[in-house]
């Protein structure tokens, strides 16, 4: 309930201003630095040659691709699959989904292995799995970590200890088992991909976004952080922030009374796009899809805590995510 007792004292207030003059200050800077320096860098690049570019490449392209059974993942499954000359691992929890998922594909050009992995495992078992199919498959050179799950699967299941648990263990722990495991793989033969998924969501996001967005939060930071280590080693780490993506988890988000509008919500196509893309050609540490949407949630970290706090109230009453806690 709000009351009086919630009005913020002069000095919390006046701390939220000078915070909002330091985020006008930094960001003023990183504009500054980024049209005059990086700017002119980038266009340079596109009249580079484009073996300047390019780093001595594997022979075979490995492709690990965890959430390949359904919506982006199996987007980005479907892209690679049309290129010879490489190795698709496709898993998911459950092999029937990855079965059904490889049976559309037709006659793909490239060979595709199916695993079950679920992440719910324990880390020590995902080191397992990925090293084996290192051995069997290998030497893995991609790694897209895609899978990841919300409360809005489930119409009735209410949000607690449970489900944050869940959320936790998949879109945390697992996913960064398997990132590690991978990446110190790609370590050893200073040669990788890495394509981690976040979200927007980690950005800014309504209040009942609480366990989900905070897992994503986490993603988003550890991708980033992961890319800077990564780059003395040779191993390339892209962070994905899908905005709203058309697949199994919007759709049930859609239909618990959210209300975004039908118009925001994109082809997981167009998300894969992107990220193969992004993951590809290099230079870019953060692909954020559809740009609108990035761009909005980016900007929301410049808010003082008092207006982030009271954004993400406004949101969360409107139902922008559904009217379930996830
Ligand atoms: N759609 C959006 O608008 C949106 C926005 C921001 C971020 N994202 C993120 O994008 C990623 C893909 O989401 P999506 O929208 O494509 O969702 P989706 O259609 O529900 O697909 C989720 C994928 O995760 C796999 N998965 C679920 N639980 C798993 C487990 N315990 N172990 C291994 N794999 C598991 C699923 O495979 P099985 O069911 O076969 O196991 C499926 O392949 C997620 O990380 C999601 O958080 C999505």
């Amino acid at each position: 309930m709000v009351s009086l007792r919630n009005i913020p004292p002069i000095g919390y207030t006046t701390q939220n201003i000078l915070m909002s003059l330091g985020t006008v200050a930094t960001s003023v800077s990183a504009l500054l630095f980024t049209s005059t320096v990086l700017l002119p860098l980038s266009v340079l690049r596109m009249c580079l040659p484009a073996s300047y570019l390019c780093r001595p490449q594997p022979s075979r392209n490995v492709v690990l691709i965890i959430g390949a059974s359904r919506g982006i993942g199996f987007e980005v499954l479907k892209k690679y699959s049309t290129m010879p000359d490489t190795t698709i691992i496709a898993a998911s929890s459950s092999i029937k989904n990855l079965r059904d998922a490889a049976s559309s594909l037709g006659s793909p050009a490239a060979t595709i292995e199916l695993q079950q992995l679920d992440l719910k495992k324990t880390p020590t078992s995902i080191n397992k799995a990925i090293r084996e199919w290192d051995t069997a498959f290998g030497p893995i050179t991609h790694l897209y970590a895609i899978s990841g799950i919300s409360n809005h699967l489930d119409d009735n299941k209410p949000w607690g200890l449970d489900v944050t648990d869940d959320i936790i263990r998949v879109n945390i722990t697992g996913t960064v088992s398997a990132v590690l495991s991978a990446y110190e793989l790609m370590k050893e033969r200073s040669y990788g991909k890495i394509c981690i998924v976040g979200s927007v969501a980690g950005f800014s996001s309504p209040a009942n976004m609480i366990s989900y967005a905070s897992s994503k939060a986490f993603i988003n930071n550890f991708g980033t952080d992961l890319r800077c280590l990564g780059s003395s080693v040779g191993v390339d780490v892209v962070t994905v922030a899908p905005g709203f993506i058309r697949t199994r988890m919007t759709d049930k988000m859609r239909s618990q009374d959210s209300s975004a509008p039908g118009f925001e919500f994109e082809s997981p196509e167009g998300m894969a796009t992107a990220m193969v893309n992004g993951v590809e050609k290099g230079g870019i540490g953060l692909v954020s899809w559809p740009w609108r949407q990035a761009i909005a949630t980016y900007s929301l970290q410049g808010l003082n805590p008092l207006c982030d706090t009271l954004g993400r109230w406004v949101t969360y009453k409107a139902k922008m995510s559904g009217k379930k806690i996830t």
